[in-house]
């Protein structure tokens, strides 16, 4: 799934059980020493990803372990995500040369606990909202809407180290795939603040990536999917 949503030169690897994690460097083993079963089958799993999405880009079997702020440090050159949630763990990787950040997301296809969207979502966003599910009440939107906001997050994090919350991004959704988060840092950032993604629903999954620093030319084909969507 995660791979229809990244532009080329980005390798992904995902799974939807626990069926093959990946065996753990030390550090990652002490890491996960006395955690619960499902953490650590959960980490593992997403680790067997890491892996293989590095291979894609000719990077041998490292340790992914968690930097500041629970970021995953990649191999010097690299940048990525991982996410996990119940039936799917995933990661995705690129040259940094390539794109400049990534952050993936994934999600049950289910409504938000109820009281959660008022703390997200500011007036307009949430005005928005309820003109998407209007048009077309088959789409978990208000799922999608926090999924989307954790995957720039996860992008931004990493190359600022500043924390966002909720309410610090505007998030605008396209129903044909794709949506724009334009962050707002409660403290002054070179980084670029606006992220363009896509998202899909499949598999009972809310799905959503981002990137920044896509290069101007990409294949005919993927530049049309990957901008089509444009809000
Ligand atoms: C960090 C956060 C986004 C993780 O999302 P989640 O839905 O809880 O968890 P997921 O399973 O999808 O992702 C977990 C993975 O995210 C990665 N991650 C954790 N913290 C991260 C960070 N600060 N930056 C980037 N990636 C991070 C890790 O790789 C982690 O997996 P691992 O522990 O096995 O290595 C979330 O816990 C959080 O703190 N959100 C608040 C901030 C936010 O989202 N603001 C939105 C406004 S932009």
């Amino acid at each position: 799934m995660i791979e229809e949503l990244l532009p080329s030169g980005v390798t992904s690897s995902e799974a939807f059980d626990d069926a093959a994690p990946a065996p753990l460097f030390p550090a990652e083993a002490a890491l996960m020493a006395g955690r619960r079963e499902r953490r650590r089958l959960q980490f593992a799993t997403a680790r067997a990803c890491a892996r293989q999405a590095l291979a894609g880009l000719g990077v041998g079997p490292v340790a992914v372990l968690p930097g500041p702020g629970g970021a995953p440090r990649w191999p010097s050159g690299v940048v990525g995500s991982i996410t996990h949630c119940e039936g799917y763990r995933a990661a995705v990787v690129a040259p940094e040369r390539v794109v400049a950040a990534v952050g993936i997301d994934a999600e049950p296809a289910g409504p938000l606990p109820s009281g959660v969207l008022g703390l997200i979502a500011s007036p307009a966003e949430r005005a928005a909202l309820a003109a998407l599910a209007a048009a077309d009440a088959s789409v978990p939107w208000e799922r999608v809407f926090f999924s989307a906001k954790e995957a720039a997050y996860k992008a931004w994090y990493p190359a600022t180290g500043i924390w966002l919350g909720f309410r610090d991004a505007e998030l605008v959704l396209s129903p044909a795939g794709a949506f724009t988060a334009v962050l707002r840092p409660p403290v002054p950032s070179p980084v670029d603040p606006v992220y363009e993604g896509r998202w899909l629903v499949g598999r009972g999954l809310v799905v959503t990536a981002v990137t920044r620093g896509v290069p101007a030319v990409l294949p005919a084909a993927r530049a049309v999917a990957f901008g089509s969507g444009r809000v």
